[in-house]
């Protein structure tokens, strides 16, 4: 099978709805990270996401629905909040676990009683889910473990040859996931950090968990145990203060005639100046907008890249750790 990779229009969605129809699979963009998408009520169509991505069977899938779809056809909304979180961040990188309806196949959710839903801002995803007009499932396009891709091209690179089309959307402007929210509780839980913050959830809701995934802790979201987002090369990862052994681990490397690569951003480049580089940016926006890419563009470069940590868990900087202790760590 050849992949193909077209832009979004009347005929790319066409032929999307057709593939997808006629039970395939297509890599669709969104804001965060490229998603390999099936229709949500087709159970066999959802299988084959599982087999292409090499995905453990328990993990569930989050449903994507464009922005005028009417969310209690899908799910149960039993709190007051998540109608301020959804004025407040929705259309957005904001995923919602409620409990569900039944109408997605089980495949998609491994048989739970919940439901993930997500309504992206990315236009030509909205263009592509309205079109479409059915929920869709969707992972991230990327083989299980590897980066998530930001581009079209990186979903061709892990996926060329196991799915027909890739609607190209452009560079992904968010850069990490969306991050996951338990909503059926009296408080709302993250369970996976991303770029709308516990800071940001606070404010709309008075108060926001974060949930703890300790070994042998019963995981509420089965994703966030495994292993992720690794790049196909060595890593290692350390904190700003430790920046003296990022040094000699570089040094001990090139001894070896290997080439060693840094991944920072912000201030702490200043410590590493004449050695190889993958330059994250500054903000911390603009650290998850080119993490994943850096990530990739650092496996292709580097026999290892050595990742140095954001100086808190702050903000947007929970979700950039979750994923630096998980690629590099
Ligand atoms: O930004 C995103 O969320 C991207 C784009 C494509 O939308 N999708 C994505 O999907 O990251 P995936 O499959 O790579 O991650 C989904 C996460 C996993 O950690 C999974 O365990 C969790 O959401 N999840 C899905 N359904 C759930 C549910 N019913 N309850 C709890 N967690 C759930
Ligand atoms: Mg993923």
């Amino acid at each position: 099978m050849e992949t193909q990779i077209l832009p979004i229009t009347d005929e790319s969605l066409i032929l999307a709805s057709k593939i997808l129809n006629g039970g395939g699979l297509i890599g669709m963009p969104t804001e965060t990270v490229y998603g390999l998408a099936a229709i949500g009520t087709m159970g066999e169509a959802v299988k084959k996401i599982y087999e292409v991505k090499g995905r453990p069977a328990d993990n569930p899938l989050i449903c994507h629905v464009h922005k005028d779809y009417d969310l209690n056809k899908l799910v149960k909304i039993e709190q007051e909040y998540v109608y301020r979180l959804i004025e407040k961040f929705i259309p957005g990188p904001l995923t919602m676990v409620f409990y569900g309806k039944g109408v997605i196949s089980e495949e998609a959710t491994c048989g739970g009683d919940t439901l993930a839903v997500r309504i992206p801002s990315h236009e030509g995803c909205q263009r592509f889910l309205k079109f479409i007009d059915q929920p869709i499932v969707a992972p991230s396009a990327n083989l299980s473990k590897h980066t998530s891709p930001v581009t079209a091209r990186h979903v061709y690179n892990d996926l060329n040859g196991k799915i027909p089309l890739i609607l190209d959307g452009g560079k992904c402007s968010g850069g990490i996931e969306s991050t996951v929210l338990d909503v059926t509780g009296k408080v709302p839980r993250i369970l996976r950090a991303g770029l709308i913050t516990k800071e940001m959830i606070t404010s709309v809701c008075g108060a926001c968990e974060v949930a703890e995934h300790k070994e042998g802790d019963k995981v509420r979201s089965p994703g966030v145990k495994y292993r992720h987002y690794r790049p196909n090369c060595e890593t290692a990862l350390y904190s700003e203060e430790e920046y003296g052994e990022v040094i000699k681990l570089y040094r001990e490397y090139e001894r070896l005639g290997k080439k060693p690569f840094v991944m920072c951003g912000g201030k702490i480049k200043q410590k590493f100046v004449g050695l190889n580089l993958l330059d994250l940016g500054d903000t911390p926006e603009e650290i998850a907008f080119n993490l994943y890419d850096k990530l990739l563009e650092g496996e292709k470069l580097a026999d290892i890249i050595i990742a140095v940590a954001m100086p808190d868990e702050k903000g947007v900087n929970m979700g950039i750790m979750n994923r630096l202790k998980k690629s590099c760590g």
